[in-house]
């Protein structure tokens, strides 16, 4: 089967669509014939060296898939060859066949294509679990979202303004904040004006959000604690500027905030499946009656993908690159 790799670290050309031997399904497993895969910004740090495979995960990249059952392992129930199936991996989605964790698959949401679906399981799992779960966003509260533009941030819009949230986002260029208004966000700021956290402040009429979902880290910090309201929640997902910062610890206890941050791809299977069934019975809903969509900025094939990775990289995509295995 045909399967993508970065055997040495470096750019987009350093991935390589190499035969792979065929996979079997071990006990509790089921084998997965891809139809689509998406590429997220992890990828494009595993593809540089920079962000390993966890311990006993295929090299294979690709943290998501969807497609078709094609075995069913031993001790595996409520599942059939043929039957629709997406799945958040820890790697090994780049490829025809996957093995999935019966515990961890899901159905295809209601009304998607194997191919749609594939944009779905890693950043609506990113989201739920991070805004709604740790964050702990109520109706009538106000989110704001870095990186509104990306995968993780086009499917927090949808999911907060769904629960009958407010969203504001941040983006790199006006355009971007207006796509994002147009996917449902009630407002949004340039990142790259200088103080974004002030205008936050004034969208909120000076009260701040109640959740921030922060993907750069250390340099956002202390301009995220300011617009957070009293009893807020920041929760950080991604690091995209740097690990490191000072804190004023006494924001903390003055205004009682909290703050927290998650890995998906580093927890086990068993820890990844009640997330699994909450996607299903809470989320899921909402593309069948269409309160929800997969954000698609393109479609390619899998002999494209450093085309895919490219464009990423570059910044101009709006919500997600799928990959058409078959295609
Ligand atoms: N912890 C987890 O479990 C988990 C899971 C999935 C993703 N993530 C993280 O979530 C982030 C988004 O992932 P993705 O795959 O959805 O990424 P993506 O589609 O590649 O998007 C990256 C986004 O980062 C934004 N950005 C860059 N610099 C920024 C800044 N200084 N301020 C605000 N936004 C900035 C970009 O905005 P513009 O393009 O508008 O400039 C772009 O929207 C990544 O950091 C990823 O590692 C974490």
């Amino acid at each position: 089967m045909r399967a993508v790799i970065a055997p040495e670290p470096g750019g987009p050309e350093a991935l390589q669509i190499v035969d792979r031997p065929e996979l079997s399904p071990g006990r509790g497993e089921l084998l997965v014939r891809v139809a689509g895969s998406a590429v997220n910004r992890a990828d494009l740090l595993q593809r540089k060296g920079l962000y390993p495979p966890p311990e006993g995960a295929t090299d294979v990249l690709g943290l998501e898939a969807a497609g078709a059952v094609a075995a069913v392992g031993d001790g595996v129930e409520g599942w059939s060859e043929g039957d629709g199936i997406c799945a958040v991996l820890p790697g090994g989605g780049y490829a025809e066949q996957a093995l999935v964790p019966a515990v961890v698959a899901m159905p295809l949401p209601p009304g998607l294509s194997p191919v749609e679906a594939a944009a779905v399981p890693e950043v609506f799992a990113t989201a739920y679990d991070n805004v709604f779960r740790r964050g702990r966003l109520l109706a009538g509260e106000t989110v704001l979202i870095h990186g509104g533009a990306s995968g993780v941030g086009t499917a927090t819009i949808q999911l907060a303004k769904r629960s009958g949230c407010r969203a504001l986002v941040t983006a790199g260029s006006r355009e971007r904040v207006d796509q994002c208004v147009e996917l449902g966000a009630d407002g949004g700021v340039v990142y790259r004006d200088d103080d974004w956290s002030k205008t936050v402040l004034e969208m909120t009429d000076g009260r701040g959000v109640d959740v921030v979902l922060d993907i750069v880290g250390g340099p956002y910090l202390r301009a995220n604690l300011r617009c957070l309201a009293t009893e807020g929640r920041l929760v950080i997902i991604g690091l995209m500027g740097g690990a490191k910062a000072e804190i004023d610890l006494s924001v903390l206890l003055s205004r009682r905030v909290a703050v927290m941050g998650s890995t998906l791809r580093a927890r086990s299977t068993e820890e990844k499946a009640p997330l699994a069934r909450r996607l299903v019975s809470d989320v899921w809903p909402g593309f069948g009656d269409r309160s929800l969509r997969p954000v698609i900025d393109r479609v390619l094939p899998l002999a494209a993908i450093a085309e895919a990775h490219t464009a990423l990289e570059a910044g101009d995509v709006f919500g997600k690159i799928v990959l058409d295995i078959a295609g």
